[in-house]
């Protein structure tokens, strides 16, 4: 049994309970939020300074929100349940956590190796390790999708730009793991800390080998910064880590979902091969971004008191700004739950098709279009092949109220 809460009369989900997720996206409650005007408290015990949070349900209230990071900061948690953070305690070091001048200054260091024009020449590599994945994974007629294929692309593909070489891969893999279920439950903090502390020892290591033989690669770079004072040792283990995650989990989540959708969804499916026979695969992967919104939430904290859509905040009130909740708004996108990649009549407020599945403002997400090309050729691959999916099994989702992940994805090949 989910608990409830009460917020100005409407029974809505506990949203600080992962076991909320379990069933799905809790949609409808969010419309019904939506719909009410103003912004809903929600109460919490863990995670905020005062006691709860404001729900934020609309697309244009987050993007207004992460626009000024001068009233809602960054500095004090970017999302649930890390809400709360020592300002000088160690997430203080990660980009999340960070407002300018600060994070203006971390930021730059990595974002060129990120940028529209590099990541297009991954093209051919990322492909490869695509056709190697599916070449293992297809033959075998049956079997877990997370593990055979959406865990093993993405974990290779942020291997080879972090320059991480292969025999140390299942070690970056097992730590991701650890690292995202602490960040997702707050019982899980110790795992979280002995990963934290793992990966920092190997990031370390691996920094000095890249500065005596520097290489094309993400440490490289991070390494030379770190050498030129450009980011202190701190913010060079956390960037490192903070990648190797954000680029792991995040794009398995979407290629999970988006396969399961696929498998599960005949609209979907229909709508899908339609694009794709006409060229339109990248407005496949904007759909298939908005309707999963892989992280699902982020926060922001008031620096001082203000007023927001008629409602009064204090300083330290936490904002849960629902990046799901978002991409389903009805004023940003016409009939929102429906899948439909050639939509048409997206009010866009300055961000694409995908809306705010990589957040928006200064933090918008550096690996979106690394993200984007993954789930891009994954299905390029299977539309050449004409591979169609069955559900083998029920799916099991992650236990997180922070990233729409799944942990297991039975199917067969129909
Ligand atoms: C489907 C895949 C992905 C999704 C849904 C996603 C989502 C997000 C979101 C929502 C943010 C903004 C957080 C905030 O506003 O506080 C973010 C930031 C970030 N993402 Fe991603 N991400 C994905 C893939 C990646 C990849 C592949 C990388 C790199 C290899 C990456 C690296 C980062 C970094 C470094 C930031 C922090 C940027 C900053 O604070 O300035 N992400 N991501």
């Amino acid at each position: 049994m989910t608990a409830t809460i009460d917020v100005r009369g409407t029974e809505i989900p506990d949203l600080t309970n992962p076991q909320s997720y379990v069933a799905g996206v809790p949609h409808e409650a969010f419309d019904a939020i939506r719909a009410q005007p103003g912004l809903p408290w929600h109460p919490s015990e863990f995670g905020t300074y005062n006691g709860g949070f404001w729900i934020v349900t609309r697309y244009s209230d987050v993007i207004e929100i992460e626009r000024d990071p001068t009233v809602f900061s960054s500095v004090p948690g970017a999302f649930f349940p890390l809400g709360n953070q020592d300002r000088n305690g160690p997430m203080s070091k990660h980009i999340l956590f960070m407002d300018p001048p600060v994070h203006t200054r971390v930021r730059k260091v990595a974002t060129r190796a990120f940028g529209p024009r590099v990541v297009a020449q991954f093209e051919t590599w990322i492909r490869e390790i695509v056709v190697e994945v599916l070449d293992a994974a297809l033959p075998l007629g049956e079997f877990d999708w997370v593990e055979h294929v959406a865990r093993l692309i993405p974990a290779r593909v942020v291997a080879v730009v972090m320059g991480v070489p292969p025999e140390d891969r299942a070690d970056i893999v097992r730590w991701s793991d650890d690292i995202f279920k602490g960040q997702a439950n707050s019982e899980d903090g110790a795992l979280m800390a002995a990963a934290f502390q793992a990966v920092g020892a190997y990031m370390d290591r691996l920094g000095r080998r890249k500065l005596a033989e520097p290489a094309d690669d993400v440490v490289s770079l991070l390494a030379q910064s770190l050498a030129r004072g450009d980011l202190d040792e701190g913010e060079y283990l956390m960037y490192t880590t903070a990648l190797l995650i954000a680029g792991y989990e995040t794009t398995h989540t979407l290629i999970g979902q988006s396969t399961r959708l696929l498998a599960e969804d005949e609209a979907v499916r229909v709508a899908t091969r339609e694009a794709i026979a006409r060229g339109r695969q990248r407005e496949v992967v904007d759909e298939l971004l908005r309707v999963i919104t892989p992280a699902m939430n982020v926060t922001r904290t008031a620096t001082r008191d203000v007023e927001f859509q008629g409602q009064q905040i204090r300083a330290n009130d936490v904002m849960l700004l629902l990046l799901n909740a978002a991409n389903r708004d009805p004023a940003a996108f016409p009939e929102p739950h429906r899948f439909d990649p050639l939509r048409t009549g997206v009010q866009s407020l300055g961000y694409g098709r995908d809306g705010l599945a990589f957040g928006s403002g200064i933090h918008r997400c550096v690996g979106a279009q690394l993200a984007k090309l993954e789930l891009r050729i994954l299905l390029e691959e299977l539309h050449r092949r004409g591979t169609r999916l069955e559900l083998a099994g029920e799916p099991q989702r992650g236990w997180s109220a922070l990233v729409n992940q799944l942990t297991s994805l039975p199917v067969r090949i129909g």
